[in-house]
């Protein structure tokens, strides 16, 4: 049972490696990775050369949530570096089919993440063409603002038109111990574990990622 995917943008940079490692060990869905470019998010984070290190040192897979305009232009150099996933905006593209067939045909799986101001009915079919879909419970950009309340609906509603097809929902930004526990109940599968759950200040991930896994073993999952 993981139902977490660590944001490594919240991890302290001068420790990158060792935090890996920690994570290795005590197990992950996968690693979330945030790319922001400046333009699409007013933040800039993890470029090509820490992108591919993180690759080579995580032993769980690497989902690289790509906050960029042009997404279309980043595809086969994502998949060089190693990445597993690749989950673009769908604010930034018009075409969001022909760059899921991109994404696979360079090794990846494809994943749509949605602004807290998309609704889900703008995925429509695309629900047959992505392994994930990523929530924002934030605006993109930054880590540790408050998760939107809105988005226990938005989350059951997804659920329910994924009906039985393979795809998961993951829910990103301002997620706490609590919130994860009634957004795993709402439908969603994979939480990104943050500020708020798996990198508090002045604790250490070992204890956090405990007190995560208590506090959401009452979901109904
Ligand atoms: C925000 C990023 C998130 C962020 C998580 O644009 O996509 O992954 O790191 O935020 P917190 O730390 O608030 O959960
Ligand atoms: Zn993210």
């Amino acid at each position: 049972m993981y139902h977490t995917s660590p944001s490594l943008l919240c991890a302290d940079p001068l420790r990158l490696g060792e935090t890996i490692e920690t994570l290795n060990i005590l197990g992950v869905d996968w690693f979330h990775i945030d790319v922001m470019d400046g333009s699409f998010v007013p933040n800039f984070a993890f470029g090509a050369d820490a992108i591919r290190a993180v690759c080579q040192a995580a032993k769980h897979p690497v989902y690289a949530h790509v906050m960029a305009l042009n997404p279309q232009n980043h595809v086969e150099a994502f998949a060089q570096l190693g990445c597993n996933t690749f989950c673009f905006h769908l604010e930034t593209t018009h075409n969001p089919f022909r760059l899921c067939q991109q994404i696979r045909a360079a090794g990846m799986k494809p994943a749509v993440a949605l602004n807290p101001a998309t609704g889900v009915e703008a995925l429509g079919n695309l629900l047959d063409y992505v392994d994930a879909v990523t929530l924002m419970s934030v605006e993109p950009g930054f880590s540790g603002q408050s998760f939107l309340p809105f988005m226990y609906d938005k989350i059951a509603s997804l659920r329910r038109m994924i009906g039985e097809r393979p795809v998961l929902i993951e829910v990103d930004g301002g997620v706490d111990n609590e919130i994860a526990r009634r957004c795993l109940s709402c439908g969603c599968d994979v939480v990104v574990g943050g500020y708020f759950t798996l990198f508090q200040k002045g604790k250490s991930i070992p204890a956090c990622y405990q007190s995560f896994n208590e506090a959401i073993k009452e979901a109904a999952i």
